[in-house]
């Protein structure tokens, strides 16, 4: 079968990131790209995982810690428009875009601040670094998030980045899609 939007995020992930890279998950949620990201860059790696919700962060630590691998990730209850604060250069951002699954649904990644995120992003990613971005946008604040990042992402410049979208055309329900950002 075809794979999914995620899985097609953490094929092109694997691909990119070895063992000792510092990556940056953007929307923690319940910590299963942070976990993912934990194992890829392993015990010498460093995750930056970002989230507003402290339930985003106790849901992710227990994660974590259950697999052992709490020791090479920081937590921060923060929005993730603060990676413009980071120093070192990353391999890889993932972004999930939405509601936390099990939480508050009126508690979302929105437009302005995710562009930020983004454009933030971009200034830490590594030449030869990636961004995945999967975009559910079955939201109320969805479809302008959506509208945002797709604009966004395809008006940057060729020369410098590779941006690629993945999407199900016929699905129905506002089906998910990837956008993925290469740096060159
Ligand atoms: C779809 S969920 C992420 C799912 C996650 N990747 C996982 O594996 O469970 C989106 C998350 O983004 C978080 N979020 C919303 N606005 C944010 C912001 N400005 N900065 C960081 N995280 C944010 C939400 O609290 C929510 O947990």
């Amino acid at each position: 079968m075809l794979p999914n939007v995620l899985e097609v995020a953490r094929q092109l992930i694997r691909e990119r990131v070895t063992t000792g890279a510092t990556v940056v998950d953007a929307t923690m949620g319940n910590g299963n790209d942070t976990l993912f990201l934990a194992q890829l860059v392993g015990a010498r790696g460093r995750v930056i995982a970002y989230d507003i919700q402290p339930q985003a962060i106790d849901n992710t630590r227990m994660r974590l810690e259950r697999e052992n691998v709490l020791d090479r990730v920081e937590l921060r209850l923060d929005s993730h428009e603060k990676m413009s604060q980071l120093t070192e250069p990353v391999s890889a951002i993932m972004f999930n875009l939405g509601y936390l699954p099990g939480g508050n649904k009126q508690i979302t990644t929105k437009a302005s601040s995710t562009i930020k995120a983004i454009e933030a992003g971009m200034g830490t990613l590594k030449p030869g670094g990636i961004m995945t971005i999967v975009v559910y946008w079955g939201h109320p604040a969805g479809v302008a998030e959506k509208e945002a990042v797709e604009t966004f992402c395809a008006e940057l410049p060729q020369t410098e980045y590779l941006v690629l979208k993945y999407q199900y055309l016929n699905q129905r329900n506002q089906a998910p899609f990837l956008l993925a950002v290469e740096r060159r």
